[in-house]
């Protein structure tokens, strides 16, 4: 199954991407589609739009368009649970030690990689990102 991670601005402007990359690889997913893109405040807010409400809206949105992103499209058994495992918890002060958050992020808001929450978002976030076209999946 597939899933969608987004290394986020904080973590490419830290040189961090490749290895983030290379960490979700060495935990068996693989890449079916990556892009670089720098978001617009309207895609940015499209995209986090079931936090809209939240006090931290505004912000996020402002952190996500500060500089260019990396969607990846990651395939792997149970995608969507295990991404979410391995990115650790949202507050890097709170991730597992050895998961992408706690090596790599900076704070609850910089936090250096986005991930799906359900099959159903990965869908969307996909999509959000890629065309079919753009999606090789590597695996049966
Ligand atoms: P992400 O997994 O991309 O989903 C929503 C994002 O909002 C989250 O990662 C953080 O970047 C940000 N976020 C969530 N909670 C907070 C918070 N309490 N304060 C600031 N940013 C937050």
């Amino acid at each position: 199954m597939l899933t969608l991670a987004i290394v986020k601005p904080d973590a490419l402007q830290a040189g961090r991407a490749g290895s983030i990359l290379a960490h979700l690889e060495a935990d068996g997913f693989a890449v079916c589609g990556v892009k670089m893109v720098r978001l617009t405040e309207v895609e940015a807010r499209a995209f986090y739009e079931v936090h809209r409400e939240r006090p931290f809206f505004d912000s996020l949105v402002s952190f996500m368009t500060s500089g260019p992103c990396i969607p990846v499209a990651l395939e792997r058994d149970d995608a969507v649970d295990r991404l979410r495992t391995v990115i650790g918890a949202t507050d890097p002060a709170e991730a597992a030690e050895g998961t992408v958050r706690k090596l790599f992020a900076e704070s609850k808001e910089r936090n250096a990689i986005h991930a799906s929450d359900s099959p159903e978002n990965a869908a969307r976030e996909i999509a959000f990102f890629f065309s079919e076209a753009e999606i090789r999946r590597n695996r049966g």
